[in-house]
């Protein structure tokens, strides 16, 4: 086999050298110094030479996907998983990842598809004890333990099966660099041939990644623009259920979430996630609050909780979030104590959004007010209630988009009334929504008014 020559490239400066050095000489830079293949020019053998061609004549992409049997799946992937396409699965280790792609590998398998399944971090026999359990059957599944990247992938080239899966990019190497399994260059390396053996052969791959709590420098991050999917799988290890979230997605919306729960059998999928997030929410209690955010293509029930409570840290109290984002939450604390006059000043804050997810959207402005202002006067609001609406700095509640989804997956869960932006009541007005009152509001004041 030829010998590739490989460089040592400043990641600030783009200084090369063929040795390593912890300093860029050239820069000053420390740790910048990555090992990487060297090109000659700019051929690359995997694309035909490109030239202008004039938009009309652009063909359209005939995206072929394969249907997974695990639906949850196929719609974070955005309807299926699309040939020749590589989808990154970062997470903890111990989360779940090679159990999915091993249940994924079963079911194409009894479809009748053939299927690679490459283990570089556990042997064959382990491989197949945890197979055992997913109660694998018939079908062509392969299992391959290698570390070696080039055999890899020339077993897989005899092989040709139609998917392949590689687990895990941390625990392979490639033999064109010198640098040790696991780093930042081999990572990337890895990365590159897995893709671009996708997408000569038309073979839909994956790859699993792991990332550590401390997010570790060679991890699924550094990978993230190599690939077209990422997904990541998140969840607490001492709680069964597993959130599945596209991250990025070449082939579909990305923000789109799947509910899993680990069993003893594997993964199952829960097909109605706001039901189970809602599912332990506390009677009477102050405090918690529904709200319904979008997560992708789907509206999702979730419940938000606050602690407000009086301060040990005089001067400089506590300001926590788990699933919300401090800053807009830092900000929402302000414009309540601005415009209803409640006093933050001597009082931690908690906020927590239940079973692990993360809130980002501004929607949910309004069911954070509610849980914050429940907790101060220490009066439930009502369960079957649930708020949408995006606060601004002057107290002023505003539109949302996507309000009917959200008011009939509230409707769906028996959820009685939506206190809402005044601003969206038009649009709703003409559609027909059975048996739950909506009422709008214009600002914070008449949303205290309303639930108080
Ligand atoms: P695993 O898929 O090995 O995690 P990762 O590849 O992300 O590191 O998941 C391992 C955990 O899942 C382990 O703690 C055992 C548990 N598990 C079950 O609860 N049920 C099962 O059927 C299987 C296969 C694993
Ligand atoms: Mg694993």
């Amino acid at each position: 086999m030829k010998k590739v020559k490989s460089v040592f490239v400043c990641q600030n400066c783009g200084f090369q050298s063929p040795k390593w050095a912890g300093r860029c000489p050239h820069c000053g830079e420390w740790s910048t110094m990555i090992e990487e293949i060297e090109t000659s020019g700019t051929e690359d053998l995997s694309f035909p030479p490109a030239k202008p061609i004039l938009y009309k004549d652009v063909r359209q992409a005939q995206q072929q996907r394969l249907q997974i049997k695990i639906g949850e799946l196929n719609r974070v992937l955005g309807g299926g998983l699309v040939l020749g396409s590589l989808v990154l699965i970062g997470g903890e280790p111990g989360i779940g990842k090679s159990t999915l792609l091993l249940q994924v590998s079963r079911d194409f398998a009894e479809e009748g598809k053939k299927v690679l399944y490459v283990s570089s971090e556990e042997s064959l026999e382990q491989t197949k004890m945890r197979g055992e359990r997913l109660g694998i059957g018939k079908g062509e599944l392969y299992l391959l333990a290698e570390t070696n990247l080039e055999k890899i992938i020339s077993h897989a080239l005899e092989l040709k099966p139609q998917v392949f899966i590689l687990d895990s990019v941390q625990t392979v190497f490639s033999s064109s660099l010198s640098s040790s399994t696991g780093t930042i260059s081999q990572v990337r390396e890895v990365t590159n041939q897995v893709f671009r053996f996708a997408k000569k052969n038309n073979i839909c791959s994956f790859l699993v990644g792991h990332i550590t709590k401390e997010g570790s420098l060679a991890g699924p991050k550094s990978l993230e623009h190599m690939v077209d999917v990422v997904l990541y799988f998140e969840g607490e290890r001492d709680h069964s259920h597993r959130i599945l979230r596209a991250f990025k997605n070449r082939f579909g919306p990305v923000s789109e979430i799947a509910v899993f729960n680990m069993e003893s059998t594997g993964l199952k999928a829960i097909s109605n996630p706001s039901a189970f997030f809602l599912k332990e929410r506390p009677e009477g209690e102050s405090g918690s609050v529904a709200v319904c955010t979008i997560k992708g293509s789907r509206p999702l029930l979730a419940e938000i909780q606050a602690l407000v409570s009086s301060t040990l840290f005089v001067g400089n109290p506590r300001r926590m979030t788990i699933g919300l984002d401090h800053y807009r939450t830092a900000m929402l604390l302000a414009v309540i104590e601005k415009k209803l006059g409640f006093g933050f000043g001597g009082q931690d804050v908690h906020m927590n959004v239940a079973g692990g997810l993360f809130i980002r959207e501004p929607a949910a402005d309004l069911g954070i007010l509610a849980a914050l202002v429940s907790c101060i006067k220490n009066k439930p609001v009502p369960l079957d209630l649930t708020l949408l609406g995006e606060i601004g700095l002057s107290g002023e509640v505003r539109s949302v988009s996507q309000t009917l989804a959200r008011i009939k997956e509230a409707a769906s869960l028996g959820f009685k009334s939506v206190v809402l932006p005044k601003g969206n009541l038009p649009e709703l007005n003409k559609k027909s929504i059975n048996n739950i009152d909506l009422i709008g509001v214009r600002n914070i004041k008449e949303t205290v008014d309303v639930l108080f």
